[in-house]
């Protein structure tokens, strides 16, 4: 078979499909930054800027049973996470990132053509994982500071829905949609995902509400309060009935083993960690003030562990660029709803001191 033969093999969907855009990894930056790589100043995946616990470095360091395959039912580790989350094991399951558990989710519902809601702009993975499952998205827009338009999703709601799909805090913009807006959505009884990956950042959580609604699910992950992003180690919280189907049908051994070990001692440091995200809060708080200070970015109020900002001077591309070249990453967004925008992940005082100092003396390069 020939290249195009094959192609012609592909479903026309994906041949078309605008792929999610992760950002840069430092080491790809070589000669393109002003910096050396080591200096250089990551605010553009919401990282956990001081890492994990030391004890999961220590742990790691010492373990020795890297050639014997994984617990595929992650008895243990629902175990440790049941106590954590104050849900019994029996709703909780594992995976390699959050992102894997929406693919098995939405593997579980969806039959070509069923639809799925998305509260847009949102996380860009929820349009790309439903449309590789082959659901239709149907996009309802947010309203012009990103809250939830509950009506309209209610009414976008047909026969074909099999879930409706919500970030809470949204990414990229921060915003928080209130309790009793999920909850009215969640008693349409349409299957609800509530992306919950910022959770330790904002303390607001609709996990003890899961019992009284039965098409509820959660996701959480360790990558951004637990500062476990590089090992891949999400989870979610479903009805028993739902978890157990996940389990099934979930890759074997999606949990590796140095990510087992990490989630424990994780979760024997919590205390620790909890700290650090505490100091991240902070730091976001002073950050939105600095950046307000600025004038020409408007920074969004956030409730996660990065600020979202229209730039009102000048390109956010250029701005993005400008930033790279002296060592500073962000995301920018140039997109309906998130037109001339950055995100800028919140780090040591020291990242928001460069950062600002920078963007001060951008200000005068900045035109518009
Ligand atoms: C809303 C949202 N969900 C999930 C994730 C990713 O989580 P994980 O690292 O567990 O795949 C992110 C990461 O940026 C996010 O913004």
């Amino acid at each position: 078979m020939t290249w195009e033969e094959i192609k012609g093999l592909i479903r026309p969907e994906l041949v078309s499909l605008g792929g999610y855009s992760p950002h840069k990894s430092p080491e790809t930056l070589e000669g393109a930054v002003e910096v050396p790589l080591e200096s250089i100043i990551k605010l553009d995946a919401n990282e956990n800027p001081y890492g994990c616990s030391p004890r999961v470095r220590q742990a790691l360091a010492e373990y020795d049973s890297w050639h014997i395959y994984p617990d595929a039912a992650q008895t243990k580790l629902r175990q440790q996470l049941q106590d954590y989350v104050g849900v019994d094991a029996s709703r909780i399951v594992a995976a390699c990132g959050s992102g894997e558990l929406l693919d098995d989710i939405l593997s579980l519902l969806i039959e070509p053509g069923d639809e799925v809601i998305n509260c847009v702009p949102t996380f860009d993975l929820y349009r790309i994982r439903a449309l590789v499952n082959r659901a239709k998205l149907v996009n309802i827009p947010r309203d012009e500071n990103y809250g939830v338009d509950v009506n309209a999703v209610k009414a976008a709601i047909t026969p074909k829905t099999k879930l409706i799909i919500l970030a809470n805090p949204n990414s990229p913009t921060g915003t928080l949609t209130p309790e009793p807006d999920i909850l009215e959505l969640a008693s349409t009884g349409v299957p609800m995902l509530v992306d919950e990956a910022y959770y330790e950042f904002c303390g607001q959580t609709v996990v003890p509400l899961l019992s009284q609604y039965p098409n509820l699910m959660v996701l959480r992950t360790l990558s951004k309060w637990a500062g476990l992003a590089g090992l891949r180690v999400g989870y979610g919280i479903f009805p028993p009935e739902v978890a157990s189907y996940l389990l099934k049908i979930k890759l074997p051994y999606n949990v590796n083993v140095a990510a087992l070990v990490a989630v424990r001692e994780s979760l024997r440091d919590i205390a620790y960690l909890m700290e650090r995200v505490k100091a991240i809060i902070a730091e976001r708080e002073r950050l939105f003030g600095e950046l307000k200070k600025l004038k020409w970015l408007k920074p969004y109020p956030s409730q996660t562990n990065f600020i979202f900002c229209a730039v009102l001077k000048g390109k956010a591309s250029e701005l993005r660029q400008k930033l790279e070249k002296r060592g500073i990453l962000v995301r920018y967004f140039d997109l309906p709803r998130l037109e001339n925008s950055i995100r800028i992940s919140v780090g040591k005082p020291e990242h928001t001191d460069a950062l600002i100092k920078i963007l001060q003396e951008l200000e005068g390069e900045m035109n518009g």
